[in-house]
């Protein structure tokens, strides 16, 4: 069985859209059934910002190809999904900073990717990477650096392919979860 590895990156677990359009999503393609499924909360990690200190730890692990730090449990756990799911909400045309604190903690060197003369090799074995996001304007897919950045970064840690799926003005709808239960209908299965 796949195993899809959902990173959870919104605060609000009862109110957040885009929560509800991931679940959504999740129940209209049955991946209880169909997937081994692992969701990561980010806001119950407590991450915290890179340092001197820590920068210095990483870049002597990296050279030594050590890598058995209970920090990097969960670049493993990217290194072995077949799918990963990004689910994080719209903020200042990028994406929360708890996904950011994520990313910095789990982009080890040489462990995720190595660069070689033509560019990089990433190491995961994963096919897909999916991002689901809500805007609170109805602004277009293009204007979003968050999921620009992170199609790069799944891209580097060898990643085949990735797909965003967004709904733009939960700030405007009424009821926006309404018109997230039309959008869904019209999505085809992206897993
Ligand atoms: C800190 C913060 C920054 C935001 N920045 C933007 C923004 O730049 N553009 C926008 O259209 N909406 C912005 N929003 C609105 C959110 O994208 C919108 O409400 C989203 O649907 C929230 O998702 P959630 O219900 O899952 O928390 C922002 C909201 C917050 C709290």
């Amino acid at each position: 069985m796949e195993k899809i590895l959902f990173i959870n990156s919104c605060y609000n677990e009862e109110k957040s859209r885009t929560i509800y359009l991931a679940n959504k999503l999740f129940e209209k393609f049955d991946i209880d059934s169909k997937f081994d499924f692992e969701e990561i909360k980010l806001k119950d990690l407590h991450l915290l910002p890179l340092s001197e200190e820590k920068l210095k730890v990483r870049f002597d692990l990296a050279n030594k190809k050590l890598f058995d730090m209970e920090m990097l449990t969960y670049s493993k756990k990217i290194l072995s999904a077949d799918v990963v799911v990004i689910a994080a909400p719209f903020y200042d045309f990028s994406y929360p900073s708890i996904l950011k604190l994520f990313i910095e903690n789990v982009s080890m060197p040489n462990l995720m990717y190595t660069y070689t003369k033509d560019g990089f090799e990433g190491f995961a074995r994963g096919r897909k990477f999916i991002y689901i996001t809500t805007r609170g304007s109805e602004l277009p897919d293009s204007e979003d650096f968050g999921y620009l950045n992170l199609d790069r970064m799944f891209k580097l840690f060898g990643f085949k392919e990735s797909q965003l799926i967004s709904f733009g003005g939960t700030d405007f709808y009424e009821d926006p979860k309404n018109k997230i239960d039309e959008l869904v209908k019209t999505i085809k299965n992206p897993f």
